[in-house]
């Protein structure tokens, strides 16, 4: 098995969006207006969540910066940094279901005109040079 199928393996879940659909629907959020501290418990997974990329954010000038956010999962960093400092956010993922459910999450949250998702490799990356102010991973 190639490692890119190890990866999907490992983090592939079936109708993922429509599962966190689900649980904001049991939850009693209204599903037209649906914001950023409504999905917060779901929508960074790595280790110490959202607070990790807060701090990491504040590292460095990103005002409006066009970001590059390298293995982005479901987008949930990449919507903080277009939310919070005004930046324009690529998201690229091995994970094809993270890329289809970071573009809904965006959607359903008013973020889609600043955050774009690509199913891409991040060892063969599909941009041309000096198109990023920052890459983030
Ligand atoms: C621990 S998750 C973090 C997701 C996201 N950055 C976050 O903070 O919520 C790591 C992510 O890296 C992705 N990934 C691993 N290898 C990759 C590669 N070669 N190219 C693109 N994405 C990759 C995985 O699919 C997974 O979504």
């Amino acid at each position: 098995m190639g490692f890119k199928s190890q990866i999907e393996k490992h983090y592939y879940r079936t109708a993922l969006f429509e599962d966190i659909l689900k649980r904001l629907k049991d939850l009693d959020v209204n599903l037209d207006n649906v914001t950023r501290k409504d999905i917060a418990s779901v929508d960074e997974f790595h280790v110490r969540g959202a607070a990790v990329s807060k701090e990491l954010a504040k590292t460095i000038n990103l005002k409006k910066a066009n970001i590059l956010d390298v293995g982005c999962g479901i987008g949930g960093p990449c919507r903080m940094l277009s939310d919070e400092y005004s930046c324009h956010v690529t998201g690229i993922d091995l994970c094809e279901e993270f890329i289809r459910t970071a573009t809904h999450l965006s959607e359903l949250v008013g973020l889609s005109h600043c955050t774009k998702f690509i199913y891409g490799d991040a060892t063969q990356l599909p941009f041309d040079e000096n198109v990023f102010d920052v890459v983030w991973t």
